[in-house]
Formats: C-alpha cells, sequence, structure tokens
C-alpha cells in the first residue's frame, strides 16, 4: 500500500497532521472531502482537491470488481476460533475477518467472556482454529481484564505473557473518545500483525450520553459513522470487527422491545453477522445466529469455564 507521503503537495508536517486526524491511508484520502481536508491540514482547499484526485488515482477505491476476484478476495478471510464446535458451527468456523460481528444480550450473558476469548485465540497458529495474529481492545466500560486473559490462556495452555503482550487494549470515556480510538486504531493495523478489533461495548457510551428524544437522530448517526470506519478497517486489513451489545432485560419504555438491541434500526443493517446470546440452567449459554447475509439461522450452545469457552 502507497503511503500519504507519496501524494503530491503532502510533506512530513502535512502526513503528520493527517495522521493525527486520523487520515493516515491514501484511501482514507480518497474518500474524504476538500473541504474537511483542507482544515484538517491547514491546505488551501484548490490543494485539497488535487491531492484527493491523486489519491483517488492512487488507491482505486470505488472501483466495480469483477464476481470472480471479490470471490478471490473472500478467500483471504480468516476464521477465529470462539472456543465452542457449536457455536463455530453456528458461525460458518468462526468469527470471520473482514466482518463486523455483533452479540447482543443481557448484562451477563457472555459477551465480554467471548471478547476477552477471542483475544486470545486469535493467537492460536491455524491450524487451531486462530490467525497467528494480535488483537485490539477498546474498552468502553472497563471491564477488560488481564486476569480473565491469562485465565483462558493457561487453559489454553499457551505462554501467558506472550499473549498479554499481543493484546493492545485501550479504555475509552466516551462516545467520542470511542469514535477516535476506532479511528486512530488504523495506524497500529497498518503495521501489520493484528486481525481482531473488539469494541466492547458498541453502544454503552452512546446509550448513556444521548437520552431523550431530541438528540436520537444525532445518536444513531454518530453510531452509523463509527460503524463505518469499523467496517472499512475490517474491509482494509482483513481483520474480524467484534462488537458488543447490550438489550435490557426489562420492558424499556423508550426503546420499546426489550431484546431490541439499542443500536437499533442501525445497527441492524450494519453488522455484517448478529448473534443473540441468552443465559441457559447450568451455566450454558445459548447462542441464536440472528442476520447473516450466507448461513442459515440457528443455536448454538456452549459453556463459561474458568479456563474460558468451551463445548457444553
Ligand atoms: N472466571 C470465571 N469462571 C467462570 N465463569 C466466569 C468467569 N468469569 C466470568 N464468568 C461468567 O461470565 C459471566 C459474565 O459474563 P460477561 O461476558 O462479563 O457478561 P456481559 O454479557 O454482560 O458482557 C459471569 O456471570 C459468569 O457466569
Ligand atoms: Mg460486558
Amino acid at each position: 500500500m502507497p503511503d500519504i507521503e507519496d501524494l503530491p503537495g503532502i510533506g512530513p508536517k502535512t502526513a503528520e497532521k493527517l495522521r493525527e486526524a486520523g487520515y493516515a491511508t491514501v484511501e482514507k484520502i480518497a474518500v474524504s472531502s476538500p473541504k474537511d481536508l483542507s482544515e484538517l491540514a491547514d491546505l488551501g482547499e484548490t490543494i485539497a482537491t488535487k491531492v484527493i484526485e491523486a489519491a483517488k488515482e492512487m488507491a482505486d477505491v470505488g472501483g466495480f470488481i469483477t464476481a470472480e476476484e471479490l470471490q478471490e478476495k473472500r478467500k483471504s478471510i480468516g476464521h477465529i476460533t470462539t472456543g465452542s464446535t457449536d457455536l463455530n458451527d453456528l458461525l460458518g468456523g468462526g468469527v470471520e475477518t473482514q466482518a463486523i460481528t455483533e452479540v447482543f444480550g443481557e448484562f451477563g450473558s457472555g459477551k465480554s467472556q467471548l471478547a476477552h476469548q477471542l483475544c486470545v485465540n486469535v493467537q492460536l497458529p491455524e491450524e487451531k482454529g486462530g490467525l497467528d495474529a494480535g488483537a485490539i481492545f477498546i474498552d468502553t466500560e472497563n471491564t477488560f481484564r488481564p486476569q480473565r486473559i491469562i485465565q483462558m490462556a493457561e487453559g489454553l495452555q499457551l505462554d501467558t505473557a506472550a499473549v498479554m503482550k499481543k493484546i493492545r487494549v485501550a479504555r475509552a470515556f466516551n462516545s467520542s473518545h470511542q469514535i477516535l480510538l476506532a479511528e486512530k486504531s488504523e495506524e497500529l493495523l497498518r503495521q501489520g500483525g493484528i486481525r481482531l478489533l473488539v469494541v466492547d461495548s458498541l453502544t454503552a457510551s452512546f446509550r448513556a450520553e444521548y437520552i431523550g428524544r431530541g438528540t436520537l437522530a444525532e445518536r444513531q448517526q454518530l453510531l452509523n459513522k463509527h460503524l463505518r470506519t469499523l467496517h472499512e478497517m475490517a474491509d482494509l486489513y482483513d481483520v474480524a470487527v467484534f462488537v458488543t451489545n447490550q438489550v435490557s432485560a426489562k420492558p424499556d419504555a423508550f426503546f420499546g422491545d426489550p431484546n431490541k438491541p439499542i443500536g437499533g434500526h442501525v445497527l441492524g443493517h450494519s453488522a455484517t453477522m448478529r448473534v443473540y446470546l441468552r443465559k441457559s440452567k447450568k451455566g450454558q449459554r445459548i447462542a441464536r445466529l440472528v442476520d447473516s447475509p450466507n448461513l442459515p439461522e440457528g443455536e448454538a450452545i456452549f459453556v463459561v469455564t474458568e479456563q474460558g469457552i468451551i463445548d457444553k
């Protein structure tokens, strides 16, 4: 992939400004507006327009490709084992790259457990269901626990110190910070070696900050933008994006259907795969595949143990 410095008119100083603003790739610049670019990088709008034109040529974005080429691209899709054979089967072989997988469910249904487990499992070699790569974890609820990672790594007889080193965690303090961290993660993704990006929880901060009808549209719009960024990362860097979304157990007058995820419509149409998690007896969890472009709906059962997620 070309560097943004390769674009005419972009010196090291401007490049740095652009990277800081989250415009770290030629692709990203190619799809930006002259107004945004000129403001962010202190360029005149005419120059910004020229830069964008050059980026478009270099990046070849938005072009049509043949179904055959697309099939070729999809061949590089990787799958990360969840630890449960049943759940892997439900997902067509595990959590896939080049896609957003959303798990939604009540508090305590196992969403964060799955998120932790995937951060460990992505590091496994391919023959064991991993992708031999690291993970990024954007933690919005302060529920990431290194101790849990250690337990899960031990469960798989992995070198715990090595596993911890390959997980990059950032705590997001509010929804704007969360959006920024997702954009910033591109710098890490560009360096390679990362195949999983977790956002746990995708929706909690948005829900907390945007209460009341007046701001609903704004919230949806921001969430939508955030999801677009995540799709872009999934696609450009061949990573699996895994996001969680809490649904309320109590009927919620404002959001209507208690089992409707708070991202509602926007999220419903944005995640590639949607999995509904619920608790069952004896610590079992039931996962239901709700929405997938190419897989049948169905259910899987798994268990959360001290060592992590396993078959029932
Ligand atoms: N060390 C552990 N050993 C066994 N089960 C655990 C352990 N840690 C968490 N769990 C299980 O996971 C549940 C919490 O799930 P979590 O993924 O955090 O929920 P959420 O869906 O709200 O993110 C706990 O109620 C417990 O059943
Ligand atoms: Mg959680």
